[in-house]
């Protein structure tokens, strides 16, 4: 791993991972993991800034592990590792915590979004919440992080409270860059495709899960939102249903957008919507099988957590005391 540049990226275990977290996020971790010393975190305290039934938040955090691996990290040549036991992530994110800004923070879109949508729960985690994605970051010396386009605005104030702190004290954190796919950086909704599909999403008929079955999976394609023009045409402005499901299909079935034109050129969606369901199935089902596989061993998967915490834990403690010194806190 020495020379390798470093990546570091997580998901919330809030809800089922779903097609959106993969294109966005998990498939370009597992195209990034060679060439890169990656981390990649299942980040459990972020998800309790809304409130989880505990049990389920447990299970969910298994079974992300085990889709994780199912995807193509290998837990070898990748350190997969659950936030909560690395305590570094809580200490830096207190430091960071007075580095970063009230005004910062109110510009969030995701804590607008979150706080309008949790208004009997707006609580200071979910407002100090990207400090700890920065800490999450900046303890690895990330060069690279991979995720979706929602989560490119986190990323750049993370980028500036590094700033602030290298100003400071000097050159102390590796100023990270988001990395955003070209395709697949906002996967929408299915039954409204104004909106992202998103694990906590209400209405289950516009998400695809990455454990779902084949006939439910080719149901919400069927029922996919569209239009009443019948073209398969790119235009995410006034097409965004048939848009949506043109660049699931593109990064689904390795075709470009004029690929898909020409293929469903003189055809309605009767046939575009299956064709376009029949390939997120077979994209699926291979990881699906793997991780039902993987749930099953337990063990497996506790000592892939232990050993990625162990090695995650040796990396953040040193930028950790580094940081700590600067502060001036005594040693320990
Ligand atoms: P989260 O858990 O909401 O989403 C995980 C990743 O999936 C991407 N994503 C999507 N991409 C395209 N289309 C969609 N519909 C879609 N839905 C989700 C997200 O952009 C993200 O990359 N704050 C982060 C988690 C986090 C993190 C970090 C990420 C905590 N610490 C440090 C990177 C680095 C979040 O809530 O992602």
């Amino acid at each position: 791993m020495e020379g390798k540049r470093t990546i570091f990226s997580g998901i919330q275990p809030s809800g089922e991972l779903t097609l959106g977290s993969y294109l966005g996020a998990i498939k370009n971790w597992v195209e990034l993991s060679e060439e890169y010393n990656c981390y990649y975190c299942i980040v459990d305290m972020h998800a309790i800034t809304v409130r989880q039934n505990p049990a389920e938040l447990r299970k969910r955090t298994l079974e992300q592990l085990a889709q994780y691996i199912a995807c193509g990290l290998d837990p070898k040549k990748n350190t997969i590792f659950i936030q909560s036991h690395v305590s570094a992530h809580a200490e830096l994110a207190w430091i960071l915590n007075c580095y970063t800004m009230y005004g910062e923070l109110s510009r969030m879109t995701q804590f607008k979004d979150k706080s309008s949508r949790n208004a009997e729960n707006i609580n200071a985690g979910l407002f100090t919440y990207p400090a700890l994605m920065a800490a999450d970051i900046l303890l690895y010396q990330s060069d690279l992080v991979p995720v979706g386009d929602d989560q490119k605005q986190h990323v750049e104030l993370t980028r500036d409270i590094a700033q602030r702190f290298n100003s400071v004290y000097g050159e102390v954190f590796k100023m990270p860059e988001p990395f955003i796919p070209k395709v697949g950086a906002r996967i929408m909704s299915l039954t409204s495709p104004e909106n992202k599909m998103s694990k906590s999403d209400k209405d289950p008929g516009g998400c695809i899960y990455l454990m779902q079955k084949p006939e439910d999976i080719m149901r919400s394609f069927k029922r996919a939102v569209t239009d009443s023009d019948r073209k398969v045409k790119y235009d995410p402005v006034s097409k965004p249903g048939v848009s949506n499901l043109m660049t699931i299909y593109s990064v689904a079935a390795n075709k470009s957008y004029d690929e898909i034109e020409a293929e469903f050129e003189g055809k309605g969606y009767g046939d575009f919507k299956p064709a376009v369901g029949e390939a997120v199935v077979e994209l699926l089902r291979p990881i699906r099988e793997e991780a039902e596989r993987l749930l099953k061993d337990k063990n497996y998967l506790v000592s892939v957590y232990k050993e990625g915490a162990e090695r995650a834990s040796r990396a953040a403690t040193r930028t950790l005391r580094k940081v700590c010194k600067k502060v001036g806190f005594v040693d320990r």
